[in-house]
């Protein structure tokens, strides 16, 4: 079995969000399994020099986009036995950042393009295209149109997965008649119309041969108007081909028995645990006090992450008996609610308006609880690593939080953090009372870490599910 995986962004090349975690772990583990599975990125300029140093040219054609002739070059680089293919053409990537320029739509029908031209010059014809977010989602569109008819590329079999339904791609027609070359049967209702425009992952929905999101609950969401974004209708009448795979994370990766940032090792000892806390309040300018909760938010600081919530009742929050850390950058609004609160009680916490790997391991091994209000969230992944570092997750009952966290009882001891229900602020206070209340009660706070001892989040089991999901439609 042979699978291409085409995404915008792949750790440790080049990072954004969630998405750049799960294309660069997940080929590891499916390569487990026996499958060759290569990755097919755009070649940033933020990609580090120690990589780009390492680059091997193995393919240099015009690409036609339209009425364009355009060079496209590929580059290949080994990473931990997987191969990545770099799509070169400086004057669409060589900029900084990955998204946000004017000609976005132009930029990534470059690459769509590009991820079909280049098979037949790397000498990679996969039996399957793996499509990542808006990014890819016209590849599936131009291989019906364009590529599905040639020998060389016939049986192909694409799959399209949606990190988040929120971006979608959507620009004027008039851009994907030019780019594309695609006469106006693509554009109704049923294709790739939206809004009077058109949409790269509406394309990528409707002309793959399945769907895919990063978890049971989102997949069962994204089918309703309140997490539809507009698409809940179109979602419903393909439900017969889509699924839900819950992420994982790479347990090597992620490990407080082996990570290189976190100063004191540990497992499943709670007073190691807590001497990574002594170290972070010290280092952070917190009271040193190992008795006192230490609350995390490591996130990008948007809208998704259900932050209004906490803005609403900050007040209360920094009133309780417990400390606080924040960690991200994001919109200015929540960056300086975080500053201001730190001015007003620096005490209690401490606002790191910054993007720092070595910071965020550091935070996920001090911490107790690690809250992640979500507005919505398509899986999720920090409260995936709080529960590897034993920092109990606070979630609302949402995409992959739901699936990933199940409320403690304290009746008959099970459950694995701190959850509510509806996106209220007052019921986000009520829980974060509540997670206090029962960390100054030693036994049942060490009965709830050792339930999360028992959980495994690692990549085997989705992998597996993406494995005979993928024989299933070369079959
Ligand atoms: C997006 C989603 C997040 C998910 C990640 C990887 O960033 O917002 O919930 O975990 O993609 O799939």
């Amino acid at each position: 079995m042979k699978v291409l995986f085409a995404a915008s962004e792949a750790v440790p090349f080049i990072k954004t969000g969630g998405l750049a975690d799960v294309i660069g772990s997940l080929p590891k583990e499916l390569a487990k399994q026996g499958i060759d599975v290569r990755v097919i990125v755009p070649k940033y300029e933020d990609i580090p020099a120690r990589f780009t140093q390492q680059m091997e040219t193995v393919a240099e054609f015009q690409l036609q986009m339209g009425w364009r002739n355009l060079y496209c070059g590929i580059q290949k680089l080994e990473h931990e036995g997987i191969i990545y293919y770099f799509v070169d053409n400086e004057s669409y990537f060589r900029r900084r950042g990955c998204y946000g320029y004017g000609d976005d739509a132009e930029r990534f029908a470059f690459y769509c393009r590009a991820v079909l031209d280049a098979m037949q010059h790397i000498d990679f014809v996969p039996d399957i295209i793996h499509c990542h977010d808006w990014q890819a989602g016209m590849i599936p569109v131009l291989y019906r149109a364009h590529f599905s008819y040639q020998p060389y590329y016939a049986g192909i079999k694409t799959v399209m997965t949606v990190h988040n339904l929120k971006y979608q791609g959507l620009f004027g027609q008039e851009k994907f008649k030019d780019f594309f070359a695609l006469g106006d049967e693509h554009f109704h209702g049923f294709a790739l119309e939206m809004h009077g425009g058109a949409s790269f992952l509406k394309g990528g929905l409707l002309y793959c041969d399945y769907i895919t999101t990063v978890s049971p609950t989102y997949a069962e969401e994204i089918q309703t108007p309140y997490y539809g974004e507009h698409m809940d209708g179109l979602l419903r009448s393909q439900s017969h081909r889509l699924t839900g795979i819950l992420n994982g994370i790479d347990y090597e990766e992620f490990d407080p028995m082996s990570d290189p940032y976190v100063e004191i090792k540990y497992r499943d000892s709670l007073v190691k645990k807590q001497q990574n806390k002594l170290k972070l309040q010290e280092r952070l300018g917190l009271p040193v006090n190992k008795d006192v909760p230490l609350i995390a938010l490591v996130t990008r600081l948007v809208d998704q992450k259900g932050l209004s919530l906490i803005d609403r009742v900050i007040k209360e929050l920094l009133s309780l008996d417990a400390q606080w850390v924040i960690l991200g950058t994001g919109e200015y609004r929540f960056e300086q609610l975080f500053k201001w609160a730190e001015s007003q009680y620096p005490d209690k916490l401490s606002a790191n308006i910054l993007f720092d790997e070595e910071l965020a391991r550091q935070i996920y091994a001090a911490s107790d609880l690690f809250l992640m209000p979500s507005l919505f969230e398509p899986c999720g992944i920090g409260q995936l690593i709080a529960m590897r570092y034993r920092s109990v997750p606070i979630v609302r009952e949402t995409g992959g939080l739901q699936d990933t966290v199940q409320a403690y009882n304290e009746e008959t001891g099970e459950g694995t953090g701190f959850s509510f229900t509806n996106y209220n602020a007052h019921d986000l206070l009520y829980t974060v009372e509540r997670a206090v209340e029962l960390y100054k009660n030693p036994e049942s706070w060490s009965n709830l870490l050792a339930n999360l001892k028992k959980k495994d989040f690692s990549w085997r089991k989705s992998a597996q599910q993406y494995a005979s999901l993928y024989s299933k439609l070369v079959q």
